[in-house]
């Protein structure tokens, strides 16, 4: 395959198999229509980019029922409140005019004055939720064609903001000049998104699925912005998602680099992170992970207990098809958002249950599906005794 962003050949090397859209939950009577498509990886060595072969139109996923919601967790509700500090403190003074690229229920822009603020949503499900927090919310996919009815913006945006959207884009030529079109000439470009090196630590492969048609590194970031005049001045690691970087960008020639990025980039290269050699060590381990989550979720059923799951993730919909678990062998998963409770896994069928109904439940044997939010669910889960958390990064 070829790169989408520069044309160069791709080396693909790992294959998930059949996969359905991570956040396709769905009812009974939508099990026969369900969407799947082949979930494949590929490295580009000239941007030393991690890329999906191929994905759903984002519109299949971006959509009226897009079901995650930002604010479903405490602890990324207070990681937006400190990041906007850091932003208001560092690259923004009181006149300056934010942008949020993905802004979902506009929990990260409820910090700001909201006449200063604008997100582009495309999910109207937390777009409206945005909406009547009073946030200039736009139900838009942010691109050059839909950024012309801020025209008399373009020029004049000190901070062009995103989290956990970037590597949703699949034409990242169109949003980089998007960008440069609306940011100023001495505006930043702040952006977090899962971290390659994070996802080759913990082998954790469920950053793998459709919306993650990109995993970033700070080599591939400083390779792609350098084709459109950017450059890297600073990236920050975050502990949020599973790992993830916060990289932070500006015009050519006009901001000094950190120390703390040419670090990074010297470790990037220790660990061969922009190598393809990274890849196939990735892989070795992703297939190993798997026969070692089926062995111990058969063995947990032959002592005769029932497993349940925690957390309906959108991660979870890689693990589940591509190591073929079923609700034979986990029986539900419990979960707080009410748009997925009452639903089915996309793909596995495994039923999503109220949380509220988890604190009387059996289970001993419990499956952390949202093991990113391990720590808040843990101070959470404190009272209930005699439980067995595992993931398949244990
Ligand atoms: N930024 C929030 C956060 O970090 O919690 C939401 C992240 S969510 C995984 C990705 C969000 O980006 C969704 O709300 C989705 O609708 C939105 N999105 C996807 N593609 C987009 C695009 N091209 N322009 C703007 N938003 C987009
Ligand atoms: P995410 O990993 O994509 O952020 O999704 C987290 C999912 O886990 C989301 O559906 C909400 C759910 N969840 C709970 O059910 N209980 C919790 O305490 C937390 C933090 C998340």
């Amino acid at each position: 395959m070829k790169c989408r962003i520069d044309n160069s050949n791709c080396n693909e090397f790992l294959n998930f198999g059949r996969m359905p859209i991570a956040n396709g939950f769905c009812s009974k009577k939508d099990f026969n229509r369900e969407y799947f498509f082949d979930l494949k990886v590929a490295f580009n060595k000239k941007l030393s980019l991690f890329q999906l072969v191929k994905f759903p139109n984002p519109k299949k996923m971006f959509n009226k029922s897009y079901p995650f919601y930002t604010s479903s967790s405490f602890y990324m509700v207070n990681h937006f409140k400190k990041l906007s500090n850091f932003i208001k403190k560092n690259y923004m003074n009181k006149n300056s005019i934010l942008f949020e690229i993905g802004s979902n229920d506009g929990t990260f822009l409820k910090n700001f004055n909201k006449k200063k603020v604008y997100g582009f949503e495309p999910s109207k499900s937390v777009h409206l939720k945005a909406k009547k927090e009073g946030i200039n919310s736009i139900n838009k996919f942010f691109n050059s064609k839909n950024i012309k009815i801020l025209r008399k913006l373009y020029g004049k945006v000190d901070v062009i903001f995103g989290a956990n959207v970037f590597c949703h884009i699949p034409n990242q030529r169109d949003l980089i000049k998007s960008i440069d079109l609306m940011l100023s000439p001495n505006g930043t470009i702040i952006f977090e998104e899962p971290y390659l090196g994070s996802m080759y630590e913990k082998t954790s492969y469920d950053q793998i699925y459709d919306e993650h048609i990109y995993m970033f590194s700070i080599n591939s970031i400083i390779k792609i912005y350098d084709l459109f005049g950017f450059e890297l001045i600073d990236a920050i690691p975050q502990n949020t998602h599973g790992g993830s970087m916060r990289y932070i960008l500006k015009r050519k020639n006009i901001s000094k680099k950190s120390k703390r990025v040419k670090k990074l980039i010297k470790l990037e290269k220790i660990k061969k992170i922009d190598k393809f050699s990274a890849c196939l060590s990735f892989k070795k381990k992703v297939i190993k992970s798997r026969l070692n989550l089926r062995k111990r979720i058969l063995n947990i059923k032959k002592k005769g207990f029932q497993i349940c799951g925690y957390g309906a993730t959108s991660k979870s919909t890689t693990i589940l098809n591509f190591c073929k678990i079923n609700n034979n062998m986990i029986n539900c998963i419990f979960d707080t958002t009410k748009d997925k409770i009452g639903k089915f896994t996309p793909g596995t069928h495994i039923p999503i249950l109220n949380y509220n109904k988890f604190k009387g439940s059996h289970y001993k044997y419990v499956f952390l599906f949202a093991w990113n939010h391990r720590k808040e669910i843990m101070k959470k889960e404190k009272a209930r005794k005699n439980t067995k958390w595992f993931t398949h990064l244990d």
